[in-house]
């Protein structure tokens, strides 16, 4: 009898979540979306072919939610993860708590496969409380689930990407884009799709950790060089020490939804590039797409009217 390809996906709703849905589905897959809000995540069905969302509410915080999702599924995949602390949802409790309650009821359930999303920088000696709780996380998933895969992305790029939107998004309203003294290795969501799709696949995957990246290595300040060129903005570009950012960070962490954190900006003490030794996506079969591939596609939406931008080509010209 053929066994169930039926994959429970946490996080489902997300940025990387949405084009996982629709690649596992392309493979055949079943599909099983559970999430915090099931009426926002309808979206997702048409991309998913047969996907389903849990109709009821799934937090991974909820260890007789989660084990209802995880019935049945052959395979499930961690993607849960947040930016920035909130009351009650805190990194230990999303990140360490919750994917050990996930891979404790993928065990229970008897799936074959796992996959923690984790992310470059996890590292229990991290100078971010982000690092340390992915690192953590990755430690929980692989006592309660002893086979689990693990990704870890740098930052990750695509048509609803919180980055380089972002920082388009900022261009249009400020002067200045900010600078910092940190390279990325940026990869893209469909390559870290793919990359969970070939772990999926293949058996001789399980217990491994992958380091996702991009083909190159890029400076914070050719990212945001590449920001103004694909907007067609003219804007400076003012380098900000860390101490400096983290006063700024003191501030807007008072926001609804904040733009930095004091923990992000710790993030940004160290290189989110791969390293020298791990397994790649080359080691999945996966080249690496190049960002001046992706980019330019989804951030000529933040291109000035036509007008405007031939007055700055003019402009350049005359100046030349
Ligand atoms: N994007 C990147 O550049 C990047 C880089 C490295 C690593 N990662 C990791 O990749 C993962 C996905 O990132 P993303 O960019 O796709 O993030 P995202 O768009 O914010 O998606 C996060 C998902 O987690 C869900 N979620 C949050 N709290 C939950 C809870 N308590 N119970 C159940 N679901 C919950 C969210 O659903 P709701 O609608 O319910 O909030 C959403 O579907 C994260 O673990 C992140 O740390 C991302």
């Amino acid at each position: 009898m053929e066994e169930s390809r039926i994959v429970t996906i946490f996080g489902g709703s997300g940025f990387i979540g949405r084009h996982l849905v629709k690649r596992l589905a392309q493979r055949g897959w079943g599909i099983r979306v559970a999430v915090r809000d099931p009426e926002a995540a309808q979206f997702l069905k048409p991309l998913g072919g047969t996907a389903q969302i849990v109709p009821r509410k799934v937090s991974v915080t909820n260890p007789a939610e989660v084990a209802e999702a995880v019935a049945g599924a052959s395979a499930v995949v961690n993607l849960v993860g947040i930016l920035y602390q909130r009351g009650a949802r805190t990194f230990e409790r999303i990140h360490v708590e919750g994917a050990a309650t996930v891979a404790k009821a993928a065990a229970a359930a008897g799936a074959k496969r796992f996959v923690q999303m984790s992310a470059i920088g996890a590292d229990p000696d991290s100078p971010a409380e982000y690092g340390r709780t992915k690192a953590a996380g990755e430690a929980a998933v692989q006592a309660a689930f002893p086979g689990a895969s693990i990704v870890r992305p740098s930052v990750v790029f695509g048509p609803e990407d919180d980055f380089f939107n972002r920082f388009a998004v900022l261009a249009r309203f400020l002067p200045a884009l900010p600078v910092f003294d940190v390279s990325f290795q940026p990869v893209y969501v469909g390559d870290v799709a793919d990359a969970i799709d070939a772990i999926l696949e293949d058996p001789a995957t399980a217990a491994k950790t992958y380091a996702l990246g991009g083909p190159r290595v890029i400076t914070f300040r050719e990212l945001m060089q590449i920001v103004l060129r694909e907007t067609g903005r003219e804007r400076w570009l003012l380098p900000i020490p860390l101490a400096i950012a983290e006063i700024e960070a003191l501030f807007l962490e008072l926001l609804p939804v904040p733009p930095l954190t004091r923990d992000q900006v710790k993030l940004l003490s160290q290189d989110n590039v791969v390293d020298a030794g791990a397994l790649t996506l080359a080691d999945l079969g996966i080249t690496a797409t190049a960002l001046e591939a992706i980019v330019p596609t989804y951030l000529q939406r933040f291109r000035p009217p036509t007008d405007q931008r031939r007055r700055l080509e003019e402009k350049k010209e005359a100046g030349r």
